[in-house]
């Protein structure tokens, strides 16, 4: 089983959270992890699990994200197992409601992926970070319910 773990990360705390819930994936199956502008169609037709993750900017994809999708044929991922994730500052209820991750999982099952899990956000202190103390279990753990999900 392969799994393809795919990021974008402006300051590196997204890719702190991509590599912890990858470390987690590694217990059980085979994981590449990539970041974003290296993405290609061959490797999502190849991968049986797709985790993506990138930070909420604007209260969105950052814009640099946003072309990745374009460049993607239609349903290339025909009933693979997503999940999405983002990293943001602690929001509102109401701001929450836009996040990157929602976007993200919006975005995957567009090209026919299928979530096995609802869109989990990471927190940041500060724009440029750090992570809040605990985010980096919270996101091995995270790796852990992708697992339980895929294999069920
Ligand atoms: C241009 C820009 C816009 C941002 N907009 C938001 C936002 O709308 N909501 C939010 O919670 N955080 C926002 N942030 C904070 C980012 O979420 C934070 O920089 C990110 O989580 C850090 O992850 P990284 O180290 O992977 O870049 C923004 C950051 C930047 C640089």
């Amino acid at each position: 089983m392969n799994a393809l773990v795919v990021h974008f990360s402006k300051f590196g705390h997204t890719q702190k959270i991509a590599n912890a819930v990858a470390d987690t994936l590694a217990d059980r199956v085979d994981v590449k992890t990539i970041s974003s502008d290296q993405l290609t169609t061959g490797q999502l037709k190849e991968a049986d699990l797709v985790v993506m993750g990138t930070p909420t900017h604007n209260m969105n994809l950052p814009k640099a994200v946003q072309p990745v999708f374009e460049k993607l044929p239609k349903k290339v991922l025909p009933g693979t197992p997503v999940a999405a994730f983002d990293t943001s500052y602690k929001m509102s209820a109401i701001l929450a409601r836009f996040t990157a991750a929602k976007r993200l999982a919006r975005m995957l099952r567009k090209l026919g992926g299928k979530l096995i899990l609802s869109p989990e956000t990471f927190y940041v202190k500060e724009r440029e970070g750090p992570l809040y103390d605990g985010e980096l279990e919270r996101a091995k753990d995270w790796g852990g319910k992708i697992l339980e999900q895929f294999q069920t």
